[in-house]
């Protein structure tokens, strides 16, 4: 591809993005978290740009990785071909002789040691509003191949969340939120809003909420970050703004309109990866047996864990699936079905667009209770 060594190309391709974005320098990152991994998203031509790259190239920080396109142990349950495995395996592969970690998991906040004003270079969007919001990591929404030559060099560019001025709030939201998965419907209409980093003013959030809420605020509408008051680490930082949108039926309306109006195909949960609570949760609801199946997402580290291995055996007795290393929107997977219902805003999303699927939306227990009666 080039004459250059990797990490003088990887070292240019940085300039060249901190040229675009008027940054002053260079900063060290203290992780990389790559995306853009899943063969079903980067084809021939990633994995080979990926493989050149790992002949000379090494990484300098901790680098983790996002889903792939299977789970590297089951995927031939998942109706994954012998040509995809393949390929998807070289891409790990490669990202291992470069140093990477392969958790394939989207969730880096939960495993990664990082604080209040570290900096880092994160590549995967629920990921990185996150950092930004939920933990005050700073971390620009950057692409696998930025996360890569952040990896390589052990730098980034110092533009965007990593300056005070683009961390500041520019519109408030009043939000009303009434039940269970109400953040994540909320999440898709505030990513709508035409600000940059909303100030969301509303009753006590779980970690949880804020997961999904931002998960699906970084889908809809590309946000990197918001401030929740008196709750977010920098929620009183900087300047409140004074501008003010409610949000509150709006939500019931969304609702209502992606609640399934037919059984759906597949109940899939885990986008973002779950935690270890939801696994706990779906375990016991597994108890009374699915009549659609159920497929959840989580990474493996979790599974060593001998209480979420049982839930998981529980799960899997109950007639769903427990898949790790990749999920419903990376892997091709779930082109096999027509109609998916999830309890999640960003692949309420990304579903019909990026895989071609009917996708309906419902919390965490409507898709449980769906899955034992077979009906909606
Ligand atoms: Fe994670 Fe896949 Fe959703 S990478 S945030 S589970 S789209």
């Amino acid at each position: 591809m080039i004459d250059l060594s990797g990490e003088e190309l990887c070292l240019k391709l940085l300039s060249a993005v901190g040229k675009a974005f008027d940054a002053k320098r260079m900063v060290k990152v203290k992780s990389v978290h790559i995306s853009g991994i899943s063969y079903q998203n980067i084809g021939d031509a990633g994995l080979e740009w990926i493989e050149e790259l790992s002949r000379t190239a090494k990484f300098k920080v901790r680098a983790t990785v996002n889903p792939a396109g299977m789970d590297i142990e089951r995927w031939r349950e998942m109706g994954i071909d012998e040509e995809f495995y393949e390929k998807q395996m070289r891409i790990l592969n490669a990202l291992k002789r470069m140093g990477a970690k392969l958790e394939m998991s989207c969730t880096p906040y939960y495993f990664e040691r990082v604080k209040i004003g570290d900096r880092v270079a994160w590549a995967e969007s629920n990921a990185v509003i996150y950092a930004n919001s939920v933990i005050g990591v700073r971390t620009n929404r950057e692409s696998g191949i930025t996360a890569i030559a952040s990896a390589v060099t052990g730098l980034t560019p110092e533009y965007g969340m990593h300056l005070d001025e683009n961390r500041v709030a520019d519109l408030k939201v009043k939000l009303e939120l009434k039940r269970e998965g109400d953040a994540a419907i909320a999440g898709c209409l505030i990513g709508e809003l035409e600000c940059k980093v909303p100030y969301i003013v509303t009753r006590k959030l779980r970690e949880s909420e804020m997961k999904a809420m931002g998960a699906a605020m970084a889908a809809t509408g590309g946000k990197a970050m918001f401030h929740v008051e008196k709750q977010t680490p920098e929620w009183d930082c900087y300047k409140i703004p004074e501008e003010t949108v409610e949000i509150g039926e709006e939500i019931e309306e969304l609702r209502r309109e992606r609640y399934p109006v037919e059984k759906p195909e597949l109940i899939a949960i885990g986008c973002p990866h779950c935690y270890a609570g939801e696994i706990i949760k779906i375990a016991e609801f597994a108890k009374k047996g699915f009549k659609i199946p159920v497929w959840v997402f989580t990474c493996r580290r979790l599974l060593k864990n001998d209480v979420i291995a049982r839930a998981k055996d529980l799960i899997e007795k109950g007639g769903g699936k427990v898949f790790c290393d990749t999920c419903m929107v990376v892997s091709p997977a779930t082109e096999m079905f027509e109609s998916v219902m999830v309890d999640s805003g960003k692949a309420l999303t990304y579903l019909p667009k990026l895989r071609g699927v009917k996708a309906y939306f419902g919390s965490l227990e409507e898709c449980m209770k769906v899955a034992i009666s077979g009906k909606v």
